[in-house]
């Protein structure tokens, strides 16, 4: 039987499939039955640091409409403040208590320092290492994209000096040049790199004439950005590559180790196919590896990355040129009507 273990930001995994930050890995029995299927460890839903500041806004308007007896509430419940990050801390705590799996934290924040801060604080649950999700949409026509990396990088600086466990980011694949902003991130200290986010889309509904924001879950198919990037970055950077964004199947994780990821996270199949859709993914891996004789990952990991490939031209422009040029060949897909 092949063995599929890993290593991924120095953490050594059973398998190349995690769980990925979702409304899936905020609960413990999910996390338990999580572990029961296989999986090789789970990144915990994301600490937001907005989510925190807008709850005790609410805390503190509703509090307003008491003014009068306010004081004497304050005497009253001396503890009534909003407990800030101190309940996700709570139940990261639990999760890592309960799970023999390494449980991965998520952290979302606006200010530098509360980056620090709470991933100080994260690190005290006891959680094997940390997630920076940097999820930012533009919406500022005045900042320019340099900033927002250095920004970025000053972050990941700070909060690596503070902490022991290894940190990765989590990336949208929207930057000017990714790779050179990898190649930035991984020398300001990072351990390892998640590609992609998803980003949330909002859509709008025709009959009321207002935005909708659907849970836009991953299909099929979308997994191939990921793998273009994790094929450029294999052999290139000394980080761990994890990649995410549209892996449903155990064929579809043994195509991004042959780009070179050192493991994958998955949240759309599971919440489409339910939880035993794990050990399906790792069974389908298994059996591929025993029909193509590799008794490890590592012996197929990084085999079509740019680096290894004989074909220079694979991950380079002519490729596209080429595909656009084969006009004849989508007629005789899709023949026009
Ligand atoms: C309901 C839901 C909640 C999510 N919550 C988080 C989160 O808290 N933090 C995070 O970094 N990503 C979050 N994500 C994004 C996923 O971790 C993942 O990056 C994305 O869904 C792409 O992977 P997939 O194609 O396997 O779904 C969430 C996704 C969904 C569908």
């Amino acid at each position: 039987m092949p063995d599929l273990a890993t290593s991924y930001l120095g953490l050594n995994l059973k398998n190349p499939v995690i769980i990925g930050a979702s409304n899936l890995v905020k609960d413990l029995d999910n996390i338990k039955k999580i572990e029961q299927e296989g999986a090789a460890a789970v990144v915990f839903k994301s600490l937001f640091e907005e989510q925190i500041e807008l709850e005790r806004l609410q805390l503190s308007e509703e509090l307003n409409q008491y003014n009068d007896r306010h004081a004497e509430m304050i005497s009253l419940f001396p503890d009534i403040e909003h407990a800030g990050p101190a309940e996700h801390l709570h139940h990261l705590r639990t999760v890592v208590e309960s799970v023999t799996i390494p449980v991965i934290a998520s952290l979302n924040c606006v200010f530098d320092e509360t980056w620090v801060e709470y991933a100080k604080q994260i690190e005290e649950t006891g959680v094997n290492a940390i997630e920076l999700n940097f999820y930012a949409v533009p919406g500022d026509f005045k900042r320019e994209g340099k900033g927002i990396v250095n920004e970025q990088l000053d972050i990941i600086a700070h909060v690596k000096s503070n902490l022991k466990i290894p940190v990765s980011v989590k990336l949208s694949p929207f930057y000017t040049n990714i790779l050179n902003v990898i190649q930035q991130m991984y020398y300001a200290g990072v351990d390892g790199f998640v590609l992609f986010n998803r980003l949330f889309q909002p859509d709008i509904d025709l009959e009321n004439e207002q935005h909708h924001f659907p849970y836009n879950l991953s299909q099929e198919g979308d997994n191939r950005l990921p793998l273009r990037y994790v094929g450029l970055l294999f052999g290139e950077i000394r980080g761990s590559i994890c990649a995410n964004t549209g892996i449903f199947t155990g064929h579809d994780v043994a195509k991004m180790i042959l780009a070179g990821a050192d493991c994958v996270q998955v949240v759309s199949t599971i919440y489409k196919n339910g939880f035993q859709q794990i050990g399906k993914i790792l069974k389908s891996l298994e059996e591929w590896m025993e029909e193509k004789e590799y008794a490890t990952i590592e012996q197929f990991q990084g085999k079509l990355s740019r680096k290894n490939l004989k074909d220079p031209f694979a991950y380079k422009r002519a490729q596209y040129i080429d595909i656009l040029m084969k006009s004849e060949e989508i007629f005789k897909l899709y023949p026009m009507r």
